[in-house]
């Protein structure tokens, strides 16, 4: 990843009164599964499978979150229509209990929120044994002081902007600060780490995003809701020519 402050490549953030002013030149597309047709899950993933860089499965047991969404023989039956990267956000109370299962059904990387595994360090090595790369997600109200100590054991960070549970809701910008603070510290440390950002992200909230440092945008609704998919991808990779 280059990084562009005001100019200067590979310079830090650099931030004005209103706003962030990353630039990130590797930005990833990760359509979320959530807001599509389930009737044509093949189908609606055809639409993706040339546009996005990864695919977004949101697993939900009812208990982390308040709603249920769908779970490994869903996944598995997607895997052979695509090669797109199945990026798995895990929302259930216990997230290391399907690793294993969710590597067979074709995920290549599992995320687990930080409120339901405070000591991710077990999980995550469970994730690497079964050949997955690890994420780490936040709800908007944890502060990114909870996965600070984690952050070298994580391929992603995941900064929700929603709380988690349902598509199609706002977008809340007070996380943006949340989006720098982990940028900046993982630019600072020279790590690899992906950060992505999860709910209400659509054309006009991408770059504000971006601009704070997320180089991974789920959106589901500005993706599957819009009679163009592919269009709608097209749309948000524009955040990436954002300054
Ligand atoms: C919410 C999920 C999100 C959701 C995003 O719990 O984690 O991935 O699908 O949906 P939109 O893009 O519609 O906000
Ligand atoms: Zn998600």
């Amino acid at each position: 990843m280059v990084l562009i402050g005001c100019g200067e490549r590979a310079k830090s953030r650099v931030r004005s009164a209103e706003a962030y002013t990353f630039m990130v030149t590797d930005l990833k597309i990760a359509p979320s599964l959530l807001a599509a047709d389930f009737a044509d899950l093949r189908g609606e993933v055809a639409k993706v499978s040339d546009g996005a860089d990864w695919l977004h499965l949101d697993v939900m047991d009812g208990h982390f979150v308040p709603n249920i969404s769908f779970g490994i023989p869903v996944i598995a039956s997607i895997r052979g229509g695509t090669d797109l990267y199945f990026d798995c956000h895990v929302m259930t109370t216990n997230p290391d209990t399907y690793v294993t299962e969710l590597a067979g059904a074709g995920v290549d990387l599992i995320t687990m929120h930080i409120e339901a595994i405070p000591d991710p360090t077990d999980p995550a090595k469970k994730a690497r044994a079964a050949g997955l790369d690890f994420g780490l997600a936040l709800n908007p109200a944890t502060p990114f002081s909870a996965v600070a100590p984690f952050v070298e054991i994580c391929d992603l960070l995941v900064v929700m902007s929603v709380e988690p549970g349902y598509g199609g809701q706002a977008f809340i910008p007070q996380v943006l600060p949340k989006v720098a603070e982990a940028r900046e510290w993982v630019e600072e440390r020279g790590l690899g780490t992906d950060i992505q950002i999860d709910g209400g992200i659509t054309p006009e909230t991408a770059p504000l995003a971006v601009s704070a440092g997320a180089n991974v945008l789920v959106a589901g609704t500005s993706v599957f809701g819009q009679v163009d998919p592919s269009a709608a991808i097209a749309e948000l990779r524009r955040a990436e020519e954002t300054e």
